[in-house]
């Protein structure tokens, strides 16, 4: 056995008991692609005991092939442009891009229902890991995948052709999706989403499916598998596990700016307080309920303040906590305390269901979600 199958052996097994590799289809696929194929030019790891600073590892370095074989999502890029190669010690920056852990890939893949001769859209290429085994189970003819970062795009290129696959790939904005390969039966995407962009419906066939992971500015994301009808909208349910991606570059949120005068405003008892915001589903609703707004939490005057900030329209709402009442304080055009606490009053009031028992509809008057 060579130095990788055996690593790749142990993560084909691991993948088949923890359930998330289950037809023959992808199992071939599993086992036809050598991950390594997609990280030689490095990866970097978190450095345990810091806020968040990643380290560099390259092809050959102890640990190297054996971190291509774990179940982990391994970053290949930091900031827009770094890669393992261009630093030595550690850099504390957010990650960019990566190589998705296998399990989720293939859940995703899985849950995709695509069966071989379909044409498939993969919106964010990455390392190209989750692209040929697209290939390996449908055909490298019947993939189309988009990359925004042109040197990602090129690497991963470059790592398909090594292993001998030559899909059709794309540099761009993926949330445009890809006219002139459509009409699609499937579309996949690997990074988030904050709103399934309507060039992924029009593209996609009446009866075919999107599978995207909706999230947005409060941290809160959920894979999404939606059937597209006849009349231009989608609807379809959320799939659970709290699954989250980077967002597509163009819906990262814009910078917070000049931060508003937090002591004006006007003051209510709030009927929910900011700790609601801990909790993953929570998160999801009042995300959902104040698309635009950002969250910060300022230690100051002696008291922790929970802000949520809408930068383009300037409302703002801090919260805080005194004796177990929280009060809150707003500004702008919208209250968006008021709009994010009648969002989480109605989830409550139905007995807090989990993100599994969400459908979500979207048509060109914008998202809906029902549970
Ligand atoms: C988590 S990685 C993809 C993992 C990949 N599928 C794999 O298996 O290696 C997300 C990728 O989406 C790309 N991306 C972000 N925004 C994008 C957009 N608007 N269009 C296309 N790709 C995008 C990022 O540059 C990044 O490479």
């Amino acid at each position: 056995m060579s130095d990788h199958a055996q690593l790749h052996q142990q993560l084909i097994d691991t993948l088949t008991t923890g359930g998330s590799l289950r037809t023959e289809p992808w199992k071939r696929a599993a086992v036809a692609v050598p991950r390594h194929e997609f990280l030689r030019g490095g990866l970097f790891r978190r450095v345990e005991g810091t806020a968040g600073a990643w380290a560099p590892l390259l092809e050959g370095e102890p640990g190297w092939l054996e971190a291509c074989y774990e179940d982990e999502s391994l970053v290949t890029q930091i900031a827009g442009t770094i890669v393992p190669a261009d630093i030595r010690g550690q850099i504390l920056r957010a990650p960019t891009s990566s190589s998705t852990l296998p399990s989720l890939v293939l859940r995703m893949l899985e849950a995709l229902q695509a069966e071989d001769g379909m044409r498939v859209l993969e919106i964010g290429t990455g390392t190209g890991y989750s692209t040929a085994l697209l290939c390996h189970a449908l055909g490298e003819e019947n993939v189309t995948s988009i990359e925004y970062d042109e040197d990602v795009a090129a690497r991963a290129g470059a790592a398909l052709g090594r292993i001998g696959l030559y899909p059709r790939l794309v540099t761009g904005d993926g949330l445009l999706g890809h006219g002139a390969g459509a009409p699609y039966d499937r579309v996949i995407a690997t990074c988030g989403v904050r709103t399934v962009p309507p060039a992924w419906i029009e593209q996609t066939r009446p009866g075919g499916l999107i599978l995207a992971t909706v999230g947005g500015w409060l941290a809160a994301s959920e894979l999404a598998r939606l059937t597209v009808h006849e009349d231009g909208t989608a609807s379809g349910p959320l799939l659970g596990g709290q699954v989250s991606f980077m967002l597509a570059r163009p819906h990262l949120p814009p910078p917070l700016g000049l931060l508003p005068d937090l002591s004006a405003g006007k003051e209510r008892e709030a009927i929910i307080g900011a700790d609601t915001l801990n909790d993953w589903t929570a998160r999801f609703v009042a995300q959902s309920a104040v698309p635009g707004a950002q969250r910060l939490t300022l230690q100051q005057d002696g008291r922790q303040e929970h802000v949520l900030i809408d930068v383009e329209s300037g409302a703002w709402a801090a919260l805080c906590e005194e004796g177990g009442h929280w009060t809150v304080r707003q500004d702008g055009p919208e209250s968006l305390w008021d709009t994010a606490e009648e969002q989480l009053g109605r989830w409550k009031a139905a007995g807090s269901p989990g993100l599994e028992e969400f459908t979500l509809h979207v048509s060109p008057e914008g998202h809906s979600y029902l549970w």
